[in-house]
């Protein structure tokens, strides 16, 4: 091993306060010369042949488990298909963790957490709100009192909210639900190349199906205009889906005008708010928004859970994915997951009731931000609309730059962010949004830094300390 990997392990056993030992270097050494050979990291298949370790050997040896090995030796992440270069060392006498990444999730918050621990200890909510007893009035109560905290938010009737198991599951939900109605005759689908897999996927299969589908283009800062969807409605659309805010470049679009258009050709419009719930107001009524998606674990609330509004006046329900009981006003069956349920309801209400005055604040640490990287990297560009963002989103190009390396150069000095590519500038695995926003993937490399209650000045001038020496040793490495 060369002293890099041999600098890296040493490292990585302090952090993991792990002592190094024997069977660990037998794991190490083959990962490492296996990655010289193939430039991927091995799989557990070849591992557990040639070592003999099993898979509760890895999780005893590594705090993190499997894939936390090829950290410990410099294997990049995402090294299956596309190796990233390798990412600069350092070492920090101040080591924190600096989490910059709430657009992929966030913790649950204390007040959730309270919620989630009088549950699980059977003080609240235990018995199946479907049942005609009093524990079963009691966890039907509980739901239902989510459910309006969540109607709240929206200014909308809580019998339109109905739980999911998350985000992903709302928009199939509302997507398949409004076009199931339509398999005979099937029709036409709007959407546009930067949704979220959730929804592209979904009319992906619509329209191996039979379904005609028509995906907008959207512009150098990721909108999507309105007249585009007017232009390319049909006698046959039955379904325009539009997000609200982007999750990977945080461009917020014209959801109102998009609604209005719809409204006014009594056309279904969908909108998938998960990244833009609690961040933005969002009024479907006041909107013409018929079907709204949101989801739990991007709002300090518990991950596997979701929610999808839908418009008591659309002509007709939706079909449901889940067929069974009548729970959900019977667009979604199954017995419902009460204490995530009621954390979401509380988490929901919360970021509501705080929303204006928390983006004040982010606002306030996305200027400080951009004002510290103009210092340190004047060519930096911001990917999507500036002004018209989620304010806790920031995508930044940074020129000449392996985003894999960075992120990985970040994740060791305890700062987690997300890039927008599988691994590097120039990678042919450049993210589908910035490819579609005509981004400079051959030039830049992208980061997502995304904010949350823990973001903080601290946290974010301890990053700046380092930057400027991890971007001038990427260079020179480079
Ligand atoms: C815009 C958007 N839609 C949908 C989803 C899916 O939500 P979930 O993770 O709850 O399935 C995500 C998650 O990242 C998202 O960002």
């Amino acid at each position: 091993m060369d002293n890099y990997a041999k600098q890296l392990i040493n490292r990585m056993s302090r952090l993991n306060n792990t002592t190094v030992t024997d069977e660990h270097l037998a794991v190490l050494e083959y990962v490492y010369g296996y990655y010289g050979k193939h430039q991927v990291g091995p799989l557990y298949q070849n591992l557990n042949k040639n070592t003999g370790v099993s898979r509760q050997d890895i999780d005893r040896l590594f705090p993190h488990g499997l894939n936390s090995i090829y950290s410990w030796v410099g294997i990049p992440i995402h090294s299956s298909n596309n190796p990233c270069k390798p990412a600069p060392m350092f070492d920090v006498d101040d080591y924190r963790e600096v989490y910059l990444d709430h657009n992929g999730t966030t913790y649950q918050r204390k007040e959730v957490n309270e919620v989630l621990t009088e549950y699980n200890e059977g003080h609240l909510g235990f018995g199946n709100p479907s049942s005609s007893t009093y524990l079963g009035k009691q966890a039907y109560d509980l739901v239902d009192f989510a459910r309006s905290r969540i109607a709240d938010c929206l200014k909308v009737k809580p019998k339109e909210i109905a739980f999911t198991s998350s985000g992903s599951e709302a928009n199939n939900m509302a997507i398949k639900g409004i076009a199931f109605h339509q398999l005979n005759q099937k029709g036409h689908i709007i959407t546009d190349k930067i949704e979220h897999p959730s929804v592209l996927h979904t009319v992906r299969f619509l329209e191996e199906i039979g379904f005609d589908v028509t995906c907008l283009d959207v512009d150098r800062k990721g909108f999507v205009s309105p007249e585009s969807v007017k232009e390319h409605l049909r006698k046959d659309t039955v379904l325009v889906s539009i997000m609200a805010g982007n999750n990977e470049i945080g461009t917020i679009n014209p959801i109102g005008e998009i609604g209005q258009i719809c409204r006014e050709t009594g056309i279904p419009y969908m909108v998938d708010a998960v990244q833009a719930f609690g961040r933005i107001k969002l009024f479907p009524k006041e909107m013409g928004i018929s079907l709204l998606s949101i989801s739990g674990h991007k709002i300090y609330g518990p991950k596997g859970i979701g929610a999808l509004y839908v418009d008591e006046e659309i002509p007709f329900s939706i079909v449901p994915l889940i067929h069974g009981g009548s729970q959900e006003q019977g667009v979604r069956a199954g017995t419902e997951n009460v204490g995530p349920i009621s954390a979401f309801g509380k988490a929901s209400q919360l970021i509501c009731s705080e929303m204006e005055q928390e983006n004040e604040r982010l606002l306030e640490l996305r200027e400080y931000f951009l004002r510290e990287l103009q210092m340190v990297e004047p060519d930096f560009i911001v990917n999507g609309s500036l002004e018209e963002r989620l304010p806790h989103n920031l995508s930044i190009g940074f020129p000449g730059i392996d985003s894999g390396a960075l992120l990985l150069s970040l994740n060791h000095i305890g700062i987690y962010v997300s890039s927008g590519s599988a691994c590097s500038a120039g990678s042919s695995e450049a993210s589908y949004v910035l490819k579609a926003i005509g981004a400079d993937t051959d030039n830049y490399g992208t980061i997502r830094f995304s904010f949350g209650h823990r973001t903080n000045k601290e946290g974010l001038s301890y990053m700046f300390k380092y930057l400027p020496s991890i971007l001038e040793q990427l260079r020179s490495l480079h």
